[in-house]
């Protein structure tokens, strides 16, 4: 399972990495907002920035909706850097750039899929992801594992190549069950990558270690 960071932070990006287990990172425009990343050039700037931080794809968003808008900035991004993948939102001209992208070798990541039949769509445009927001569709009462569940076993029955690329990630269990499910990738906040290292029984354990050395090294 690939471990992605869903951030615009260079920081948290560069804690990410130092803990060796980073590999990649997705951004969306709200991301980019939150860091105070405006203007066409300092974001670009910025995906140039994160791409030299992390070995491994980096999402980086579309915001044109036209097909034509989507293709030109989608080529813009793309030549950035090799690492670069082009996040397209799920809709009709979104699909067709996809398609379009998937013919040119340009990466891609289907991004704000919320049922099976998107993320089908998706894998059948040639998507190299597909993100399915977990969270929201729980924010929203309804199960947001099933449905990586769902394409899972849909990918699998066809052997569709396109990864699914857990998103809107907000705890540890939504993570873990991603992965006893068969998630290719989770993408998370820099939190839920660090509270995996969390067991209170390991920090009892590791105090009791330590004291009886002290005991047997005065
Ligand atoms: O990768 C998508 C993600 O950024 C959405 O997360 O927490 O805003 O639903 P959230």
């Amino acid at each position: 399972m690939k471990f992605f960071i869903d951030t615009a932070n260079l920081k948290e990006i560069q804690k990410a990495s130092d803990l060796g287990v980073l590999d990649g990172v997705t951004t969306n425009p709200s991301l980019m907002a939150k860091e105070g990343i405006t203007g066409k050039q300092n974001i670009l700037e910025h995906y140039v920035k994160i791409c030299q931080l992390v070995d491994g794809d980096v999402s980086a968003e579309v915001v044109a909706t036209d097909y034509e808008g989507i293709i030109r900035e989608g080529e813009e991004l793309a030549a950035l850097h090799p690492n670069i993948v082009v996040k397209v939102p799920m809709i009709k001209d979104g699909v067709k750039a996809i398609k379009y992208f998937s013919q040119k070798g340009i990466k891609t990541n289907c991004t704000l899929v919320f049922s099976a039949g998107q993320a089908l769509l998706a894998a059948k445009a040639g998507a190299t992801y597909v993100s399915p927001f977990i969270g929201r569709l729980d924010d929203i009462a309804t199960d947001g594992l099933q449905l990586i569940e769902q394409i899972v076993q849909i990918y699998n029955n066809y052997g569709f190549k396109t990864q699914v690329l857990a998103a809107s990630i907000r705890h540890v269990m939504h993570l873990v069950q991603c992965a006893e499910i068969g998630a290719d990738v989770a993408t998370c906040p820099l939190n839920v990558i660090t509270d995996l290292l969390k067991h209170p029984l390991t920090d009892i354990g590791l105090e009791k270690f330590l004291a009886d050395y002290r005991k047997g090294n005065l």
